[in-house]
């Protein structure tokens, strides 16, 4: 596990911009996991403005989002449909037909499910996921308990999520008390993840997620299984972290080793390493 630790949420969002990015860029029919919440905001509008000032082209780019809540209309404001069109899609050229979103008002949640599975396997699996995390340790809408080994299903969401989201809702009573989900099983099989965290908030679930124990009561720990996972998070939300002076260190060695290994001598500890 990667551990970048950026001074804001700017910064933040500018490192997953470029990662993300440089996937499109290397791969332009990439599969983009994506996800909702203010976290990815910042993210989101610099993956606009590299597509406006630096033409990054997502023409064949095709996404699938983490969830949706189950009951709403995919044109409802708070929808993750619609937010993924006001803070993303609309500003891009994705086609239409390359967006994948959980449908909240599908009747048989569980043949839709199935088929939301199948759809990201036929295109070929995820190459990047982009996740944050939630003040229960969720991510996606894998709540706690949820199995590590959990696919796209109807999930019930906490009380403490339900409070989280009402911010964004008149009344506690509107806020979705459901969602469509990826599982986690279905997030670990991501070719490589990237999570975002910021603000204190935050701080003690990331240290709980990235330096606790696995366990399904934190679902985002189960990230510590993923052979590759890069974790961008800003001062604040890895203020908890034992070994955040380590995870700078290894940041400046991965440098260093490529300018040793690039040049002339190319050499480590008196003769370690030669052309
Ligand atoms: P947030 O939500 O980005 O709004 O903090 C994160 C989540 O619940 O996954």
């Amino acid at each position: 596990m990667r551990v970048i630790v950026e001074k804001d949420y700017d910064g933040m969002s500018k490192k997953a911009a470029q990662i993300v990015a440089e996937v499109v860029r290397e791969k332009p029919d990439c599969v983009l996991g994506l996800a909702t919440g203010s976290t990815p905001l910042g993210l989101y509008r610099e993956l606009i403005r590299m597509h406006k000032e630096e033409g990054l082209d997502f023409s064949r780019v095709k996404t699938f989002n983490l969830d949706e809540y189950y009951g709403l209309p995919p044109n409802h404001p708070q929808s993750y449909n619609y937010f993924m069109h006001q803070h993303l899609f609309d500003h891009i050229n994705i086609a239409p037909q390359n967006i994948n979103i959980p449908n909240g008002l599908a009747r048989d949640a569980e043949a839709f499910c199935a088929e939301y599975e199948r759809m990201i396997k036929d295109a070929g699996g995820i190459d990047i996921q982009v996740l944050g995390i939630g003040g229960d340790g969720h991510i996606a809408f894998n709540e706690p308990g949820s199995s590590l080994g959990s696919r796209t299903r109807l999930k019930t969401l906490t009380e403490e999520t339900i409070r989280d989201n009402a911010r964004f809702f008149s009344s506690m009573e509107e806020v979705p008390k459901f969602a469509i989900t990826m599982g986690v099983g279905t997030i670990l099989e991501a070719r490589r993840c990237l999570l975002l965290a910021n603000g204190s908030k935050k701080a003690k679930v990331l240290a709980q997620a990235i330096e606790g124990p696995i366990t399904a009561q934190v679902t985002a720990s189960a990230l510590q299984l993923h052979p590759n996972v890069i974790v961008i998070a800003d001062e604040e939300a890895t203020s908890e972290l034992k070994r955040k002076d380590y995870y700078a260190h290894v940041e400046r060695m991965t440098e260093k080793l490529k300018d040793i290994l690039a040049s002339a001598e190319g050499l480590i500890y008196g003769g370690g390493i030669k052309e």
